[in-house]
């Protein structure tokens, strides 16, 4: 394919322009011609925002372009959920990434390698719009917590596990997955139920709850599980997890958990052989 317009001040961001990605969107919006010469990045990606019906994280985007969700990840999450200021180095796991918000602020804060996942193929695609506006090198995998597994994705010195766990059916299993990949530090963050005593306990909730933007308020059946700190605590305890502790009780949404792994090691990538996705 040919360059893109090349405005000057998009120049830079062109450097990671992802040209496949652009061809692939733009083929799925029904589009019959790919002409990067005839359209600027930034006009093109605010269509390709403008044509998704749904956006979770709001994001600000290069180019005065911002994402129109309903959860500002950067104000309500990024404060609270105990990322260090400087990654680097870091093999990084993102778990159920929706848009890519924590991804792409991994990699921004400096970390080696990103691997971002989520089951949702929606969210996939929103993802690659955000990573073609931020020039990101960060890819999304369409896998479920429950297929991770060190054979498949190595191990992470971070694992980021936010707004996941009570969607889940199994979410000790998710857990156990989880525990086998993460050879550094967990951060979970996970809506709670308002039990604070030590004994742990969750609430189910079988039909799951209302859930969305004040003004658009719709019932979620995937979120079932409502544990409380102290069941969010012994769960990892249970499954090898050193020193679960809950970090900022201020946090506006939900309870947010950091542990470390029992032995804790260098995050490495999956040998090739074992990889299916090289
Ligand atoms: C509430 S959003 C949280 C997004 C982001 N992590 C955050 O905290 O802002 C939940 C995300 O988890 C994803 N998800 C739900 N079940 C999942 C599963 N079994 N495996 C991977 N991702 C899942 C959803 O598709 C969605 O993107």
């Amino acid at each position: 394919m040919g360059t893109a317009s090349t405005c000057s001040n998009e120049v830079s961001r062109l450097e990671g322009f992802d040209f496949d990605c652009f061809r692939e969107l733009t083929v799925a919006r029904g589009c019959c011609v790919v002409n990067p010469e005839g359209v600027t990045l930034t006009k093109w990606l605010r269509s390709q925002i403008e044509a998704e019906p749904y956006w979770f994280h709001r994001m600000e985007l290069p180019g005065g372009l911002v994402t129109p969700g309903w959860s500002d990840p950067k104000v309500d999450k990024l404060p609270y959920f105990g990322l260090p200021d400087d990654m680097s180095g870091l093999r990084v796991l993102d778990i159920g990434h929706a848009e890519g918000f924590f991804s792409f602020e991994a990699e921004r804060r400096g970390a080696a390698e990103v691997v971002a996942l989520d089951r949702s193929p929606d969210h996939a695609r929103k993802f690659n719009i955000c990573r073609t506006a931020l020039g990101s090198r960060v890819r999304s995998q369409i896998a479920s917590v429950y297929d991770i597994s060190p054979e498949r994705f190595g191990t992470f010195d971070l694992v980021m596990f936010f707004g996941v766990l009570y969607h889940l059916r199994h979410p000790l299993l998710a857990l156990e997955k989880i525990q086998a990949v993460c050879s550094g530090t967990l951060l979970m963050q996970t809506a709670i139920c308002a039990d604070t005593s030590d004994t742990p306990m969750a609430e189910f909730h079988p039909h799951g709850i209302e859930s969305g933007p004040p003004d658009n308020r719709v019932c979620d059946t995937t979120c079932v599980w409502f544990p409380s700190p102290a069941c969010c605590i012994g769960m990892l305890d249970h499954l090898g997890f050193k020193g679960p502790e809950r970090i900022s009780t201020d946090a506006p949404v939900g309870g947010v958990f950091r542990a470390k792994a029992a032995t804790p090691t260098k995050g490495q990538p999956p040998l090739p052989e074992k990889n299916m996705w090289l």
